[in-house]
């Protein structure tokens, strides 16, 4: 079935005279109905695994600020909780997963179902696809490999990129192992969402960036690649996200790969440069820093008109280069809608 969706008939190919938006991190502390619920449920994974409230975060953005796409409310770590590493957050120091991956993990993981537990996300995609309006697009997602195995190796958030790397060098074909169990499991986690509902994958490598790229194209490229491959070949119809936060020109990589229909472009790149050398390869989505969403007003309008004009005569879809942050006045992500939607400031 193909759905009459601006986000989805530009992820296809074609540009739009206003294009489609959705925000990264769209449903999340930022909106006072998504704290209330939060609250109600207890933790985070109870949230995630309640496909009733879930269902209910994923519309909160959609019914608040009318946007082209949902994105399924879950998390990039519940693959790793559910291999067998407890997921925890405590209180502003992020995620905490426990035990962490040692080598001889990689083997009994693999075993592992995944599908099972995960029941609930799925059922979470069919609830919100039935709810939905049919021109608003469901966003399923996972975790880029090697944005996963950096937690999964860390026991959390690991922001040292020189031990990420030495990681690499120290025990290469563990760190291969892992990825290639991850790559796996995510195709099927993928898949499993595009069947209960989704329109649409995006895979967040939010790790990318600073890698030297003979180690960027092995962790992160080609396992890109091997996952969109993989769906393109499997469901042909849904199209492919890739998000390679912090690449820098080596965006063009992930532009040309196989089964990618879009490239998500971050904050710190130049519009212009992703406009000459990635449109011509692909749809793009992104780039506006969530910071000037946090500052608001004229400085948050006059950035987003530079990627409307640069972007009118190509495929875009209007996002941010990472995602909204708890201290984004949910009035100022209105008023960049309405701006988009108005055109931007030749209207003003
Ligand atoms: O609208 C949406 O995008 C909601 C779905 C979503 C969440 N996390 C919910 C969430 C998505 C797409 C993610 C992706 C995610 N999770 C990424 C990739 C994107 C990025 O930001 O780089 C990463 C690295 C994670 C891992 C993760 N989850 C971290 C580091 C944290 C703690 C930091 C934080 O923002 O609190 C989370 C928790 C998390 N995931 C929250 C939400 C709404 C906050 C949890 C809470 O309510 O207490």
């Amino acid at each position: 079935m193909t759905r009459d969706s601006l986000f989805l008939k530009t992820l296809a190919g074609k540009a739009a005279a206003i294009p489609p938006i959705w925000f990264m991190r769209q449903a999340g502390r930022y909106l006072p109905e998504y704290r209330e619920l939060r609250s109600k449920a207890g933790s985070f994974l109870d949230l995630c695994f309640d496909p009733a409230l879930a269902s209910e975060v994923t519309l909160q953005p959609i019914r608040r600020f009318d946007l082209d796409a949902a994105i399924l409310f879950a998390d990039i770590l519940l693959i790793p909780h559910v291999l067998g590493q407890q997921l925890s957050f405590q209180e502003n120091e992020g995620p905490k997963l426990d035990p962490v991956i040692r080598p001889g993990d990689v083997d009994r993981f693999r075993q592992r179902d995944i599908l099972e537990p995960l029941e609930p996300v799925f059922e979470t995609v069919r609830r919100t696809r039935a709810e939905l309006a049919p021109e608003k697009a469901l966003i399923g997602f996972a975790g880029a490999p090697w944005t996963v195995a950096t937690y999964m190796l860390a026991g959390g958030s690991l922001r040292d990129m020189a031990v990420l790397r030495q990681w690499h060098y120290r025990d290469e074909a563990f760190l291969l192992e892992l990825i290639d169990l991850l790559t796996e499991k995510t195709v099927d986690y993928l898949i499993a969402q595009i069947d209960a509902g989704a329109d649409a994958v995006q895979l967040f490598d939010s790790w990318a960036g600073g890698l030297p790229w003979p180690v960027l194209d092995k962790v992160s490229v080609r396992p890109l690649e091997r996952i969109a491959m993989a769906i393109e070949k499997a469901r042909p119809e849904t199209p492919v996200i890739l998000f390679p936060k912090g690449v820098g020109e080596k965006a063009t990589e992930y532009a040309c790969l196989g089964g990618c229909d879009a490239v998500g472009i971050d904050y710190a790149m130049d519009p212009t440069w992703a406009r000459a050398h990635l449109s011509g390869h692909t749809a793009v989505q992104g780039g506006l820093d969530p910071m000037l969403v946090v500052a608001g007003g004229e400085r948050m309008e006059k950035a987003a008109e530079i990627y409307l004009k640069l972007f009118h005569d190509v495929p875009y879809i209007f996002n941010l280069g990472h995602g909204l942050t708890p201290d984004t006045p949910p009035e100022h992500v209105g008023a960049l809608v309405d701006f988009i939607r108005g055109g931007g400031l030749k209207t003003k």
